[in-house]
């Protein structure tokens, strides 16, 4: 089965109570159920992770380059900012789908930018956890995954 992998960035660990009224109630022991559910259905071996440590989820996306392992990223506030982990994403060959659960070209202007768009393969903002969903059907529906 193919693998992909779902990274989670700051503050997500905390969807659910966190602002729910931009982000939804679903915690994220349950998008993760939803995504492994899904790759199920897709044929896909689906691994979620979430961390508060950029450092940690540029290690992971280091091990997703060397394995050539599909990405489905979240990388929430960092994505507006971090340049160490856009380098990191730069590094893979295989597809990566950026997600936003919210509509962030809606919200404040800090976050219509995204420094990791330039190097994904595509960008899926405001679908909530549907858009994980999206991701994970493009993967399984592509011959690079
Ligand atoms: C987010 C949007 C980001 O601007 C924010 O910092 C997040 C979550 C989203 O999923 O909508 O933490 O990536």
């Amino acid at each position: 089965m193919r693998r992909v992998l779902v990274l989670n960035g700051v503050n997500l660990g905390r969807l659910g109570t966190r602002e729910p009224l931009v982000y939804g109630s679903t915690t994220h022991a349950e998008l993760a159920d939803t995504c492994i559910a899904t790759g199920r259905e897709l044929g896909l071996a689906v691994e979620v992770r979430q961390t508060d440590d950029e450092a940690e989820l540029i290690s992971w996306v280091h091990e997703a380059a060397d394995e050539r392992t599909p990405v489905v990223l979240n990388s929430a506030a960092w994505s507006h900012y971090s340049y160490g982990l856009r380098d990191a994403c730069s590094q893979l060959t295989a597809p990566l789908v950026e997600v936003h659960l919210s509509q962030t070209h809606a919200r404040e202007q800090f976050r219509h930018h995204s420094v990791i768009s330039a190097v994904a393969t595509a960008t899926l903002t405001g679908l909530g956890v549907e858009g994980y969903r999206a991701a994970l059907r493009y993967l399984a529906s592509t011959d690079l995954a």
